[in-house]
Protein backbone atom coordinates (compact mmCIF):
# COMPACT_ATOMS: atom_id res chain seq x y z
CA UNK A 1 0.00 0.00 0.00
CA UNK A 2 1.14 3.22 -0.61
CA UNK A 3 2.48 5.59 2.02
CA UNK A 4 0.74 8.70 3.31
CA UNK A 5 2.12 12.03 2.40
CA UNK A 6 3.65 13.86 4.59
CA UNK A 7 1.85 17.11 5.61
CA UNK A 8 3.08 20.03 6.97
CA UNK A 9 1.48 23.40 7.84
CA UNK A 10 3.38 26.21 7.43
CA UNK A 11 2.18 28.13 10.82
CA UNK A 12 3.11 31.67 12.30
CA UNK A 13 0.03 33.73 13.48
CA UNK A 14 2.44 37.00 13.05
CA UNK A 15 1.39 38.10 9.38
CA UNK A 16 4.46 39.16 6.97
CA UNK A 17 7.00 36.29 8.06
CA UNK A 18 7.64 34.30 5.13
CA UNK A 19 4.72 31.47 5.28
CA UNK A 20 3.59 32.12 1.63
CA UNK A 21 7.39 32.35 0.49
CA UNK A 22 8.51 29.29 1.76
CA UNK A 23 5.28 26.82 1.45
CA UNK A 24 6.26 27.77 -2.53
CA UNK A 25 9.74 28.09 -2.81
CA UNK A 26 10.37 25.08 -0.32
CA UNK A 27 7.71 22.98 -2.17
CA UNK A 28 9.53 24.03 -5.89
CA UNK A 29 12.31 22.80 -4.40
CA UNK A 30 11.02 19.62 -2.52
CA UNK A 31 9.29 18.77 -6.19
CA UNK A 32 12.81 19.26 -8.24
CA UNK A 33 14.40 17.00 -6.01
CA UNK A 34 11.28 14.34 -6.96
CA UNK A 35 9.19 14.75 -4.27
CA UNK A 36 5.54 14.85 -5.69
CA UNK A 37 4.13 17.68 -4.28
CA UNK A 38 1.00 19.76 -3.57
CA UNK A 39 0.67 23.11 -1.83
CA UNK A 40 -2.44 24.17 -0.41
CA UNK A 41 -3.85 28.03 -0.22
CA UNK A 42 -5.85 28.20 3.27
CA UNK A 43 -5.02 32.20 3.33
CA UNK A 44 -8.28 34.22 2.02
CA UNK A 45 -5.33 36.27 0.44
CA UNK A 46 -4.45 33.84 -1.91
CA UNK A 47 -1.15 35.34 -2.42
CA UNK A 48 0.25 31.28 -2.81
CA UNK A 49 -1.67 31.50 -5.99
CA UNK A 50 -0.46 34.55 -6.93
CA UNK A 51 3.04 33.01 -7.16
CA UNK A 52 1.76 30.81 -9.67
CA UNK A 53 0.10 33.71 -11.96
CA UNK A 54 -3.45 32.94 -10.89
CA UNK A 55 -5.69 35.15 -9.88
CA UNK A 56 -8.23 34.94 -7.18
CA UNK A 57 -12.26 34.34 -8.12
CA UNK A 58 -11.65 33.39 -11.68
CA UNK A 59 -14.38 31.14 -11.33
CA UNK A 60 -12.03 27.83 -10.78
CA UNK A 61 -12.64 25.44 -7.64
CA UNK A 62 -10.87 26.53 -4.63
CA UNK A 63 -9.85 25.48 -0.98
CA UNK A 64 -13.35 27.73 -0.11
CA UNK A 65 -15.23 24.69 -2.14
CA UNK A 66 -14.32 21.74 0.22
CA UNK A 67 -16.00 24.08 3.27
CA UNK A 68 -19.46 24.25 1.06
CA UNK A 69 -22.09 21.42 2.40
CA UNK A 70 -21.87 19.68 -1.21
CA UNK A 71 -17.74 19.92 -1.56
CA UNK A 72 -16.48 19.05 -5.13
CA UNK A 73 -14.18 15.97 -5.51
CA UNK A 74 -10.94 17.82 -4.13
CA UNK A 75 -9.43 16.52 -7.36
CA UNK A 76 -11.35 19.13 -9.53
CA UNK A 77 -10.11 21.94 -6.98
CA UNK A 78 -5.89 20.59 -8.01
CA UNK A 79 -4.59 22.93 -10.48
CA UNK A 80 -0.86 21.52 -12.17
CA UNK A 81 1.35 24.23 -11.53
CA UNK A 82 4.77 22.68 -12.81
CA UNK A 83 6.00 19.15 -12.63
CA UNK A 84 5.49 17.33 -9.58
CA UNK A 85 3.89 20.57 -7.80
CA UNK A 86 0.38 21.07 -7.98
CA UNK A 87 -1.68 23.60 -5.70
CA UNK A 88 -5.42 24.21 -4.66
CA UNK A 89 -5.61 27.97 -4.39
CA UNK A 90 -7.56 29.86 -2.17
CA UNK A 91 -10.49 32.79 -2.70
CA UNK A 92 -11.45 35.93 -0.67
CA UNK A 93 -14.62 33.70 -0.29
CA UNK A 94 -12.28 31.71 2.71
CA UNK A 95 -12.49 34.47 4.73
CA UNK A 96 -16.23 33.60 5.29
CA UNK A 97 -15.40 29.90 5.94
CA UNK A 98 -14.98 30.75 9.69
CA UNK A 99 -18.13 32.85 10.61
CA UNK A 100 -20.37 30.19 8.52
CA UNK A 101 -19.18 27.14 9.55
CA UNK A 102 -19.38 27.82 13.50
CA UNK A 103 -22.08 25.96 14.32
CA UNK A 104 -21.19 22.96 12.15
CA UNK A 105 -19.52 19.57 13.77
CA UNK A 106 -17.01 18.64 11.75
CA UNK A 107 -15.71 22.29 10.99
CA UNK A 108 -12.30 21.13 12.35
CA UNK A 109 -11.55 18.24 10.17
CA UNK A 110 -13.10 19.18 6.87
CA UNK A 111 -9.39 19.49 4.85
CA UNK A 112 -8.51 16.16 6.95
CA UNK A 113 -10.85 14.55 5.57
CA UNK A 114 -10.85 16.31 2.10
CA UNK A 115 -6.56 15.45 2.21
CA UNK A 116 -7.52 11.46 2.99
CA UNK A 117 -9.30 11.10 -0.39
CA UNK A 118 -5.80 11.67 -2.10
CA UNK A 119 -3.60 8.93 -0.23
CA UNK A 120 -1.30 7.86 -2.67
CA UNK A 121 -1.23 10.81 -4.94
CA UNK A 122 1.39 12.89 -3.50
CA UNK A 123 4.63 12.47 -1.40
CA UNK A 124 4.39 15.65 0.80
CA UNK A 125 1.72 18.41 0.74
CA UNK A 126 2.66 21.93 2.18
CA UNK A 127 -0.14 23.85 4.03
CA UNK A 128 -0.03 27.65 3.56
CA UNK A 129 -1.82 29.24 6.96
CA UNK A 130 -3.60 32.60 7.01
CA UNK A 131 -2.00 34.59 10.03
CA UNK A 132 -3.81 33.65 13.03
CA UNK A 133 -4.83 30.56 14.66
CA UNK A 134 -8.41 30.87 14.12
CA UNK A 135 -11.12 27.79 12.52
CA UNK A 136 -8.27 27.83 8.90
CA UNK A 137 -5.34 27.33 10.60
CA UNK A 138 -6.34 24.63 12.98
CA UNK A 139 -8.14 22.91 9.85
CA UNK A 140 -4.06 22.94 8.67
CA UNK A 141 -3.40 21.60 12.11
CA UNK A 142 -6.03 18.65 12.74
CA UNK A 143 -5.14 17.75 8.62
CA UNK A 144 -0.96 17.43 9.45
CA UNK A 145 1.58 15.26 10.77
CA UNK A 146 3.75 18.51 11.23
CA UNK A 147 4.30 22.07 11.36
CA UNK A 148 6.87 24.24 10.26
CA UNK A 149 7.40 27.79 11.14
CA UNK A 150 8.62 30.44 9.46
CA UNK A 151 9.83 33.17 11.96
CA UNK A 152 12.15 35.88 12.00
CA UNK A 153 15.14 36.65 14.82
CA UNK A 154 13.83 39.31 16.43
CA UNK A 155 12.60 41.00 19.18
CA UNK A 156 9.75 38.96 20.94
CA UNK A 157 9.62 36.40 18.63
CA UNK A 158 9.96 34.34 20.96
CA UNK A 159 6.83 35.09 22.87
CA UNK A 160 5.36 34.41 19.52
CA UNK A 161 6.49 31.41 19.19
CA UNK A 162 4.92 30.03 22.31
CA UNK A 163 1.76 30.89 21.83
CA UNK A 164 1.75 29.22 18.56
CA UNK A 165 3.00 25.94 20.15
CA UNK A 166 0.41 26.49 22.49
CA UNK A 167 -2.48 25.87 19.85
CA UNK A 168 0.00 23.16 18.71
CA UNK A 169 -0.35 21.26 22.03
CA UNK A 170 -4.33 21.87 22.13
CA UNK A 171 -4.77 20.54 18.74
CA UNK A 172 -2.50 17.59 19.13
CA UNK A 173 -4.35 16.75 22.78
CA UNK A 174 -7.48 16.94 21.29
CA UNK A 175 -8.23 16.50 17.27
CA UNK A 176 -4.97 15.23 16.19
CA UNK A 177 -2.86 13.32 18.62
CA UNK A 178 -0.07 12.77 15.84
CA UNK A 179 1.24 16.21 15.53
CA UNK A 180 4.41 17.31 15.96
CA UNK A 181 6.15 21.07 15.66
CA UNK A 182 9.51 19.81 13.90
CA UNK A 183 11.41 23.10 12.69
CA UNK A 184 11.70 26.62 12.53
CA UNK A 185 12.96 28.30 9.62
CA UNK A 186 14.35 31.87 9.63
CA UNK A 187 13.39 33.88 6.77
CA UNK A 188 14.27 37.33 6.22
CA UNK A 189 17.27 36.44 7.67
CA UNK A 190 20.29 38.36 8.32
CA UNK A 191 23.30 36.97 10.29
CA UNK A 192 25.42 39.98 10.37
CA UNK A 193 22.97 41.57 12.89
CA UNK A 194 24.32 40.92 16.76
CA UNK A 195 20.70 41.22 17.88
CA UNK A 196 19.82 38.80 15.49
CA UNK A 197 22.26 36.38 16.61
CA UNK A 198 21.37 36.76 19.95
CA UNK A 199 17.66 35.88 19.57
CA UNK A 200 18.85 32.71 17.24
CA UNK A 201 21.08 31.60 20.61
CA UNK A 202 16.93 32.62 22.68
CA UNK A 203 14.91 30.54 20.09
CA UNK A 204 17.62 27.53 19.98
CA UNK A 205 18.01 27.52 23.96
CA UNK A 206 14.20 27.53 24.26
CA UNK A 207 13.61 24.68 22.13
CA UNK A 208 16.81 22.29 24.08
CA UNK A 209 14.83 22.95 27.31
CA UNK A 210 12.17 20.82 25.60
CA UNK A 211 14.22 17.67 24.63
CA UNK A 212 13.20 15.27 27.25
CA UNK A 213 9.34 16.83 28.26
CA UNK A 214 5.89 15.57 26.73
CA UNK A 215 5.18 17.88 24.19
CA UNK A 216 4.57 17.70 20.47
CA UNK A 217 7.53 20.10 19.68
CA UNK A 218 10.15 18.16 21.63
CA UNK A 219 12.26 17.27 18.49
CA UNK A 220 11.76 20.49 16.98
CA UNK A 221 14.84 22.24 15.39
CA UNK A 222 16.04 25.14 13.80
CA UNK A 223 16.37 24.02 10.19
CA UNK A 224 18.88 24.54 8.18
CA UNK A 225 19.96 26.97 6.48
CA UNK A 226 18.63 30.70 7.35
CA UNK A 227 16.85 31.97 4.64
CA UNK A 228 18.94 35.03 3.83
CA UNK A 229 16.78 38.41 2.67
CA UNK A 230 16.70 37.94 -0.62
CA UNK A 231 14.80 40.74 -2.98
CA UNK A 232 14.36 38.32 -6.03
CA UNK A 233 12.39 36.16 -3.28
CA UNK A 234 10.14 39.07 -3.09
CA UNK A 235 9.87 40.01 -7.00
CA UNK A 236 9.43 36.15 -8.28
CA UNK A 237 5.58 36.57 -7.58
CA UNK A 238 5.21 39.50 -9.50
CA UNK A 239 6.13 37.85 -12.27
CA UNK A 240 3.78 34.63 -10.98
CA UNK A 241 7.09 32.93 -10.70
CA UNK A 242 8.90 30.74 -8.32
CA UNK A 243 12.03 31.54 -7.26
CA UNK A 244 13.74 28.38 -9.30
CA UNK A 245 11.71 29.75 -12.53
CA UNK A 246 12.67 33.41 -11.86
CA UNK A 247 16.36 33.40 -10.31
CA UNK A 248 17.48 29.62 -10.05
CA UNK A 249 21.03 30.90 -8.98
CA UNK A 250 20.38 33.58 -6.70
CA UNK A 251 20.56 33.41 -2.64
CA UNK A 252 17.10 32.70 -2.30
CA UNK A 253 16.99 29.84 -4.71
CA UNK A 254 19.85 28.00 -3.33
CA UNK A 255 19.07 28.74 0.84
CA UNK A 256 15.46 27.06 -0.28
CA UNK A 257 17.39 24.12 -2.58
CA UNK A 258 19.80 23.66 0.91
CA UNK A 259 16.75 23.86 3.04
CA UNK A 260 14.58 21.04 1.31
CA UNK A 261 17.47 18.80 1.55
CA UNK A 262 17.20 19.26 5.49
CA UNK A 263 13.81 18.52 5.36
CA UNK A 264 14.32 15.26 3.33
CA UNK A 265 16.96 14.43 5.85
CA UNK A 266 15.02 14.91 8.38
CA UNK A 267 11.82 12.60 6.66
CA UNK A 268 14.33 10.05 6.19
CA UNK A 269 15.44 10.14 9.62
CA UNK A 270 12.20 10.10 10.91
CA UNK A 271 10.48 7.50 9.46
CA UNK A 272 6.97 8.83 9.84
CA UNK A 273 4.12 6.88 12.02
CA UNK A 274 1.82 6.66 9.54
CA UNK A 275 4.01 5.02 7.07
CA UNK A 276 4.75 2.79 9.55
CA UNK A 277 1.43 1.53 9.81
CA UNK A 278 1.37 1.59 5.85
N1 LIG B 1 13.91 35.87 2.27
C1 LIG B 1 13.24 36.95 1.82
N2 LIG B 1 13.88 38.02 1.33
C2 LIG B 1 13.21 39.11 0.91
N3 LIG B 1 11.89 39.24 0.93
C3 LIG B 1 11.17 38.20 1.42
C4 LIG B 1 11.80 37.00 1.88
N4 LIG B 1 10.84 36.16 2.32
C5 LIG B 1 9.66 36.79 2.13
N5 LIG B 1 9.85 38.01 1.59
C6 LIG B 1 8.82 39.03 1.29
O1 LIG B 1 8.23 39.44 2.53
C7 LIG B 1 6.83 39.60 2.40
C8 LIG B 1 6.12 38.66 3.35
O2 LIG B 1 6.40 37.31 2.97
P1 LIG B 1 5.25 36.22 2.86
O3 LIG B 1 4.12 36.72 2.04
O4 LIG B 1 5.89 34.95 2.47
O5 LIG B 1 4.82 36.17 4.39
P2 LIG B 1 3.51 35.48 5.03
O6 LIG B 1 3.91 35.05 6.39
O7 LIG B 1 2.95 34.48 4.11
O8 LIG B 1 2.52 36.74 5.10
P3 LIG B 1 0.95 36.67 5.48
O9 LIG B 1 0.89 36.43 6.95
O10 LIG B 1 0.42 38.01 5.08
O11 LIG B 1 0.36 35.55 4.70
C9 LIG B 1 6.51 39.35 0.94
O12 LIG B 1 6.51 40.56 0.25
C10 LIG B 1 7.67 38.47 0.47
O13 LIG B 1 7.92 38.61 -0.92
MG1 LIG C 1 1.01 34.30 3.36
Amino acid sequence: MSAAPRIVSLLNQKGGVGKTTTTVNLGAALAAAGQRTLLVDMDPQSNLSLHFGVEADEGRASSTALFSSEPPDIEACIVEGRPNLSFIPADTELALVEGELAGRQDVQTVLRDALARLRGRFDAILIDCPPGLGVLSVNALTASGEVFVPMQAQYLALRGLEKLLGTVQLVAAGLNPELVCSGVILCMHESLSSHGKAVVEEIRSHLEQFRTADVPWRDCRLLQPPIRRNVKLAEAPSFGKTIFDYDPRCPGADDYRRLAESVLAMWAERVAPAAERG
